[in-house]
């Protein structure tokens, strides 16, 4: 009974320290940037007509576009033969990356925009996923142990070859249409009722059409409302470090942040996914030796830095 105490307690008080620590050290996260759900959900009606978007000539379900083992895949005449770890496909169990990240790889603002990164990048994230070295329990942590190191190369060399698109429009605004976090996937969507209210110290990131965007549409994007100011002092931030405050992201990530080398390019991302991962590397979320070079350059930035730097970095061209 003793030796089975001492063993809980030496099992359970590195844990509890962990915690600890973390929650000392680790700054509040902003619910906008992680995107929980809301816990009063608008009533929306489902569609039960087989739902059309424009330019294909396809129609799918409601229930088979949230298949995500078998993805909608609106415009096949867009890209070349995919691989099954992307497409999925009737009977399949695994989760397919073209249901969250789309077929064109870009994603929602919820999920991530893989298009054009390098593979050893991609590669390398997969990786870090599966080993416990980057964190993303709810979604990415499980579907990165379940892929083979063959799939995770077919999948890295897909998203590498995408050509990105401008995906998300960047506008600085005071006010900003009423919004809620849905259950449903966790897509932040408009509020049904309308209305307005000040976006404060916040990026949100809406859909331009929600119908066409929660139909998993790789044609129509995001519009992000950021805080009057953000986009220059942004600038400043990323190009010179801000008098010390980070370092020039500029360095690694290339002059017009596209990416340099193995660095990922984060032009026209979307600005909720920046702000997440400079959260992540500020606490505990990366742990591979890649995203070490990354710990110094987010240990000073607040809140309202982030939201700048993803402001800009957002609001150039992919
Ligand atoms: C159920 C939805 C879902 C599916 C399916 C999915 N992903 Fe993801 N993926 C996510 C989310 C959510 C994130 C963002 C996590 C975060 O914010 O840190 C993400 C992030 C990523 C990233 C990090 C991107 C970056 O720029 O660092 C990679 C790489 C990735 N996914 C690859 C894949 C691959 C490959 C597959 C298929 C094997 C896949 N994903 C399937 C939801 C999904
Ligand atoms: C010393 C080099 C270096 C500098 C300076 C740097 N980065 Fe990075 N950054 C990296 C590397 C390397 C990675 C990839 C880490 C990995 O593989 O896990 C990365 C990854 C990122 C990511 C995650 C991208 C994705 O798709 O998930 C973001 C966001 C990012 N950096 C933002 C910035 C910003 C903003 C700045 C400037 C304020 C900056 N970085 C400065 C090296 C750097």
């Amino acid at each position: 009974m003793k030796r089975l105490l001492w063993t809980i307690a030496v099992g359970v008080l590195p844990l509890a320290c962990f915690y600890s620590i973390r929650a000392q050290t680790a700054p509040a996260r902003p619910a906008w940037a992680f995107l929980t759900p809301d816990k009063e959900q608008p009533q929306v009606p489902e569609e039960k007509a087989p739902i059309r978007i424009p330019a294909s000539s396809k129609s799918y379900t409601a229930a088979e576009i949230d298949n995500l083992s078998n993805p909608p895949d609106w415009f096949p005449e867009e890209h070349g033969a995919l691989p099954k770890v992307v497409q999925g496909g009737p009977g399949s169990t695994a989760l397919a990356c073209g249901a969250c990240h789309l077929m064109s790889g870009q994603g929602h603002p919820e999920s991530a925009d893989l298009a054009g990164l390098p593979v050893e990048y991609l590669v390398r994230q997969m990786v870090d996923f599966r080993d416990g070295k980057r964190i993303d329990p709810a979604r990415m942590n499980a579907i990165a142990k379940v892929t083979s190191d063959e799939d995770i190369r077919k999948a890295a060399e897909w998203g590498a070859a995408l050509k990105p698109v401008v995906w998300v429009k960047v506008m600085e605004s005071s006010t900003v249409p009423k919004s809620y976090v849905s259950t449903k996937g966790r897509m932040r969507l408009p509020h049904p009722a309308g209305g307005t209210e000040p976006l404060g110290k916040r990026i949100i990131e809406l859909p331009q059409d929600p119908a066409r965007a929660t139909s998993r549409d790789p044609h129509s994007g995001f519009v992000a409302y950021v805080p009057p100011g953000s986009i220059a002092k942004g600038e400043t931030l990323v190009k010179s470090g801000g008098s010390g405050k980070t370092i020039a992201c500029t360095i690694c990530h290339g002059d017009d942040l596209k990416g340099l080398g193995d660095v990922p390019r984060i032009a026209g991302l979307h600005p909720v996914y920046i702000v997440r991962q400079l959260y992540g590397f500020q606490g505990k979320d990366y742990s591979g030796t890649s995203a070490a070079l990354m710990r110094k350059v987010v240990a000073r930035l607040d809140e309202d830095d982030m939201i700048a730097i993803a402001a800009y970095a957002a609001s150039l061209a992919p």
